[in-house]
């Protein structure tokens, strides 16, 4: 099969990248992305089928998307999961068919979502403490996570990752608990910056843990880092300690890597977003549902690319000259329009 061409925006990005969220539900409410007590959901006519989300995703791939992350609020939440990954497993275009899980419920589904062809999976693990779990996700089911970290191993999964949201004054003093972690597991440990995305209505910058304070403690207490220095699109920046352990840092905060941003994110409701800090999004659902052609949708989407010029955080970084950086949408706005929270675009 050749290969699809790439297709561009403004800034020369290739569009090849797709985070599609499979619902809007969470089984966990982290500080840093559900804070509140209640929240707007999507109606549930308006979630895509699995039919629908595969039609979707197929039009991606046609114009040059090859990689598909599923994602929530919590992924895994979605019945029947397993039958999407199916349906997406057999696509020849798609290289990389990967999974974000908070992995509440991965030890009971790893091995259906192995057996079905998922590639990757990549696990929220914030804490190694049960308490301090229970504190930021207001939830006790820290030993469920540990569980489904060491059942996708054991079913087969290569190349496990753990996401950390390093905050300062909550995880700072567990960089290296959890770099030892991953180590025992096999697990690369990518620390990420706290953003300032919708639905991080508690954010403040002193309460993000830098890239500079990350590596300040790591190297303290392991001595030199070296930097891979892999010319990638990945947000993770992946760096090695001196055992040859690698790790990686997200610093979408300090340091955003807008410039070769190749991703967009597609809602459970068939809302696509070209940026996670996007205030609109392209409503692909309705002409879908109207009955639009394949080629139809496609020029709709390929047109939508070919425009785009988003930059979401370089531009909040850009507020700290001004020194009026906060968090990016207020409560009132959220409740508006849930598609601002970080929780229906799949983080
Ligand atoms: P791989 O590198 O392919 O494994 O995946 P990934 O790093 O894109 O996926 P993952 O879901 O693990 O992303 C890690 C975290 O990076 C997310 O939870 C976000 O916090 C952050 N992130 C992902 N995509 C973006 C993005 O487009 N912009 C910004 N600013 N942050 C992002
Ligand atoms: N800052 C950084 N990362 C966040 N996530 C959610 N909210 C935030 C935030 N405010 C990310 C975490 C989590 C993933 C699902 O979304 O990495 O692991
Ligand atoms: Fe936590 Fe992810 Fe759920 Fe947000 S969507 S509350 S980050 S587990």
């Amino acid at each position: 099969m050749t290969p699809a061409p790439y297709l561009t925006d403004v800034f020369d990005r290739p569009m090849t990248n797709l985070r599609l969220s499979v619902t809007d539900r969470c089984n966990l409410r982290c500080q840093y992305c559900m804070p509140e007590e209640d929240y707007l959901w999507l109606p549930r006519e308006d979630l895509l089928t699995f039919e629908e989300m595969n039609t979707l995703v197929g039009l991606f791939a046609e114009l040059g998307v090859e990689k598909i992350r599923l994602t929530g609020g919590e992924p895994l939440l979605r019945r029947d999961l397993p039958l999407l990954i199916r349906m997406l497993a057999t696509n020849p275009r798609l290289n990389d068919l990967a999974l974000t899980t908070n992995g509440v419920l991965l030890a009971d589904q790893a091995a259906d979502l192995f057996a079905a062809g998922l590639h990757r999976v990549t696990i929220s693990l914030d804490t190694l403490r049960p308490d301090r779990f229970t504190a930021l996700t207001r939830r006790t089911t820290h030993a469920r996570v540990l569980q489904g970290i060491e059942a996708a191993r054991a079913v087969g999964f290569k190349g496990l990752k753990l996401d950390t949201v390093a905050m300062q004054g909550y995880n700072d003093d567990e960089l290296i608990d959890l770099i030892e972690y991953g180590k025992q597991v096999d697990a690369e440990v990518r620390f990420i910056e706290y953003m300032d995305v919708g639905g991080a209505t508690h954010w403040r910058m002193d309460k993000v843990l830098t890239r500079a304070d990350i590596l300040g403690t790591l190297s303290h207490h392991y001595g030199p880092i070296t930097p891979l220095n892999e010319n990638s699109r990945a947000p993770a920046e992946r760096l090695m300690l001196p055992d040859k352990t690698v790790f990686g840092i997200i610093a979408s905060t300090t340091a955003p890597f807008c410039r070769s941003c190749d991703r967009s994110r597609l809602t459970a409701d068939g809302m696509w977003y070209l940026c996670l800090y996007a205030t609109d999004g392209l409503d692909l659902r309705q002409p879908l549902r109207a009955g639009a052609s394949p080629e139809a949708l496609k020029s709709l989407v390929t047109r939508t690319w070919q425009g785009r010029t988003d930059r979401g955080a370089e531009e909040r970084k850009a507020l700290e000259r001004n020194g009026v950086r906060g968090a990016l949408v207020q409560l009132e706005g959220l409740r508006q329009d849930p598609h601002l929270e970080m929780h229906t675009r799949g983080g």
